[in-house]
């Protein structure tokens, strides 16, 4: 198939092709997408086919406007309505009770259902051209989400009808999950909207053990996405945590010309090959600049990448909790 490359002056011409059954990259805030018309289970099971996903992990629904929720949900509850009141639209999504017309390709079997409201201006004309989007970030299964049209053509060209250009993404990784469907609500995966902002607007909200543990035997995951491998580059992540002398130390005598480290921009004269993450406390360049720093590492022919363990606060446990599906759960203390 031809992958038609589009600006944001073509919007028309992609709300069409998702009208008539297709799949179409799109911009988000957060990372891009790979869109198709939530309420058609065919062009829904294309997704999954492009992507390579397993049908069990099921998709976020996409709206531009919040009077589209009513027919998605069978219950929007206070809890709800305040969280979307405040942070929609933007980086958050909330699962809620789902209603029939939901297809079983976007729920995969669930009694539930995944619900955001991007702020991106071409995803918003896009969704308001078109319909509720379902839409999972617009890369292979596993590798890490495209946050460059680049990025997504690396992974899609030839596999998608289209995508639509929208330059960088700013936030840089991919949105908040909370779930509101259990007794105390819980945060499935951290993003752009912190766990610390969550609960000054809703007061308790529990954290997923697998948020930064891997699912140990016999746990649930919550979010079927929980427990594939994820965000992994094709070269071998490490986290190292420790002191920052500990951290120079170790890779000095651990490193060959394969490797690169992940570092931050007051530290990189340390290192021969290194890739720059964003200035030591700049936890927001930490998230924006994560997933383009581990595709360049295997641009760069890189095979193993050092990095360090992020703070797990703010916008720090989003950073943390991708990198550490990035390196398998591979934490050595220095
Ligand atoms: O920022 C984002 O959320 C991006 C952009 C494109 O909007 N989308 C995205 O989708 O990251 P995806 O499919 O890559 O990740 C969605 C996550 C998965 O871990 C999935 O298991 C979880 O949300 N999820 C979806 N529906 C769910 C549900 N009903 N209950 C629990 N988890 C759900
Ligand atoms: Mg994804």
């Amino acid at each position: 198939m031809k992958t038609l490359l589009l600006n944001k002056n073509e919007i028309d011409i992609a709300a069409d092709i998702i009208k008539k059954g297709g799949i179409v990259a799109m911009p988000t805030e957060t990372v891009y997408g790979l869109a198709a018309d939530a309420l058609n289970g065919e062009a829904v099971a294309k997704i999954f086919k492009a992507k390579g996903r397993p049908m069990d992990n099921p998709l976020i629904v996409h709206i531009s406007d919040i009077k589209q929720i009513d027919m998605l949900v069978a219950e929007f509850s206070d809890k709800a309505k305040k969280l979307a009141e405040k942070f929609w639209p933007g980086p958050l999504t909330i699962v809620l009770p789902k209603s029939d017309i939901i297809p079983d390709e976007v729920s995969a079997g669930l009694s539930t259902v995944a619900i955001r409201f991007p702020s991106h201006p071409i995803a918003h004309e896009l969704i308001a051209k078109s319909s509720p989007i379902a839409a999972p970030s617009a890369n292979l299964s596993g590798s890490p989400s495209p946050t460059t049209v680049r990025h997504v053509l690396a992974d899609m060209d030839g596999r998608i009808d289209a995508i639509i250009d929208g330059g960088d993404c700013e936030v840089g990784v991919e949105s908040t999950v909370i779930t509101l469907t259990e007794d105390v609500p819980t945060l499935l995966r951290p993003g752009g909207v912190t766990l610390e902002q969550l609960r000054a607007e809703i007061g308790e909200v529990k954290v997923h053990p697998a948020v930064l543990k891997s699912l140990g035997k016999g746990m649930k995951a919550s979010s079927p996405g929980m427990k594939y491998k994820h965000y992994s580059p094709k070269a071998e992540v490490i986290l190292l945590r420790g002191s920052e002398q500990g951290f120079c130390e170790y890779i000095k005598e651990n490193s060959d010309d394969k490797t690169a480290v992940l570092c931050y921009e007051e530290e990189k004269d340390s290192f021969k090959n290194y890739i720059v993450l964003g200035k030591r406390d700049d936890e927001v360049a930490h998230a924006h600049r994560l997933f383009t720093c581990l595709r360049e590492a295997d641009e760069d022919g890189y095979t193993r990448i050092y990095a360090h363990c992020p703070r797990a606060e703010g916008i720090g446990l989003a950073v943390y909790n991708r990198i550490l599906r990035a390196a398998a759960f591979n934490v050595i203390e220095v």
